[in-house]
């Protein structure tokens, strides 16, 4: 799936107003996975469109399932802390997750489950065009990025795909249960800063340079087709 281009052939045209609130009301009515039959309402995403950065993580947890919005509870409260960090308020970026759902008791996201809300993640990243998306944690990794390794070896690099920056983090969720992986987490969102800091400087269309390959560990990249199913 391509990202719009505009006529000029740089930024996709901004999204038509309502665009957003229009998808948001078709995910809190969807029905197709078993999820809807136990989720106190659905969590589409929050944030504005286009935005710079969006923010992908695994699925609502029992906060957001009451409140009907992403990354409320305390990995929430984690990532508005690290954003914060980096001079990043949640109103200026677009934050949702793999799926809209809570799967009961918090359990793995299914693949099928994942599969059926694939269509709304992309329709989502189409209206937000980012130029930098932050991959929280495992399971947004293995949906967006399948193939480039374990988290836990790639997370803070960079892997550009169709001109977009996709950023590989710990969950915010998994800093709060092992404290040493807090300090890799605000070391990735300081790389986020870098990144987002050369691509304003350089005013560029383009990812920076020392962006443009995917990944820094020298391995050759998977075929376009299995490295990301969002685009
Ligand atoms: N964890 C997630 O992955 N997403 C949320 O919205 C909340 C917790």
């Amino acid at each position: 799936m391509a990202v719009p281009a505009s006529a000029e052939g740089g930024r996709p045209s901004p999204p038509e107003p309502g665009e957003l609130e229009r998808l948001h009301a078709r995910i809190r009515a969807c029905t197709l996975c078993g999820l809807h039959a136990t989720r106190t309402q659905a969590v589409p995403g929050s944030g504005r469109v286009p935005a710079e950065v969006m923010i992908v993580g695994e699925a609502p947890g029992f906060n957001e399932d009451v409140q009907g919005l992403p990354f409320v509870g305390p990995a929430g409260r984690l990532l508005d802390t690290l954003l914060r960090q980096i001079g990043l308020s949640r109103e200026e970026v677009y934050i949702t997750n793999v799926l809209k759902c809570r799967p009961p008791q918090n359990r793995d996201p299914l693949p099928h489950e994942a599969e059926a809300c694939l269509p709304y993640l992309r329709l989502q990243f189409k209206l937000v065009q980012p130029r930098a998306v932050l991959v929280l944690g495992r399971h947004a990794l293995e949906r967006m990025l399948p193939g480039v390794g374990p988290i836990s070896r790639v997370h803070g690099q960079i892997f550009v795909r169709s001109g977009v920056a996709f950023m590989p983090c710990y969950h915010p969720a998994a800093a709060l249960h092992n404290a040493a992986l807090l300090d890799d987490l605000q070391k990735d969102f300081d790389r986020v800063r870098e990144y987002l800091d050369r691509l304003l400087s350089e005013g560029s269309k383009e990812p920076p340079e020392a962006a443009r390959d995917p990944g820094s560990d020298g391995a050759e990249p998977p075929p376009e087709a299995e490295q990301l199913s969002l685009i």
